[in-house]
């Protein structure tokens, strides 16, 4: 297993936690201001220092590899759906900053409409990674 391997499998695992415990959190909160205020400071604070830091370890350290790797189409099939799984985490990200601001600014009306579609799209995120994640493992045992 080359260093790059390793490294993309560590940022993989990273992620997935991440997306994990986030949901955990994002589900264990009432509706009051303060606690709506609190999870999405904390939730911009998770992307900042450990999700955005992962996936993008994912995307340098496949890219990185991809010089090597025997082209067949389940590595492309992995690829399109990690490719799937960022970008849509990239718009996740960007609605977690708008919906700090909006709870910043107590306007609860505007954070629950992009509460919504964090949450939808943090769905595609988290079933896009584990489908990544079956299409790597294949491609890992018939190693
Ligand atoms: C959710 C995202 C991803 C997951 C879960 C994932 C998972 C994996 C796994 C399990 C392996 C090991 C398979 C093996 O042993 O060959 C692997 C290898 C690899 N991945 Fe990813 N990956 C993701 C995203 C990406 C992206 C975005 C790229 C390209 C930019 C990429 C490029 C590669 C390459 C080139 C290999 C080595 C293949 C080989 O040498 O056989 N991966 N990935």
């Amino acid at each position: 297993m080359t260093f790059a391997l390793f490294l993309h499998l560590l940022c993989v695992a990273t992620w997935l936690g991440c997306i994990l415990v986030e949901a955990l959190y994002e589900h264990s909160i009432d509706d009051s201001p303060a606690m709506r205020r609190f999870i999405s400071a904390l939730h911009w604070k998770t992307d900042k220092f450990i999700e955005i830091p992962a996936f993008l370890g994912v995307l340098l350290t496949g890219g990185a590899m991809l010089h090597q790797a025997p082209y067949t189409p389940l590595l492309w099939t992995k690829i399109g759906l990690g490719l799937t799984a960022i970008t849509f985490n990239a718009v996740c990200v960007w609605l977690v900053v708008k919906r700090l601001a909006l709870a910043d600014k107590g306007d609860f009306a505007g954070w629950e409409k992009l509460d919504h579609w964090q949450h939808k799209l943090g769905a595609v995120v988290l079933l896009a990674l584990l489908a990544a994640l079956v299409a790597g493992g294949a491609l890992f045992v018939a190693r």
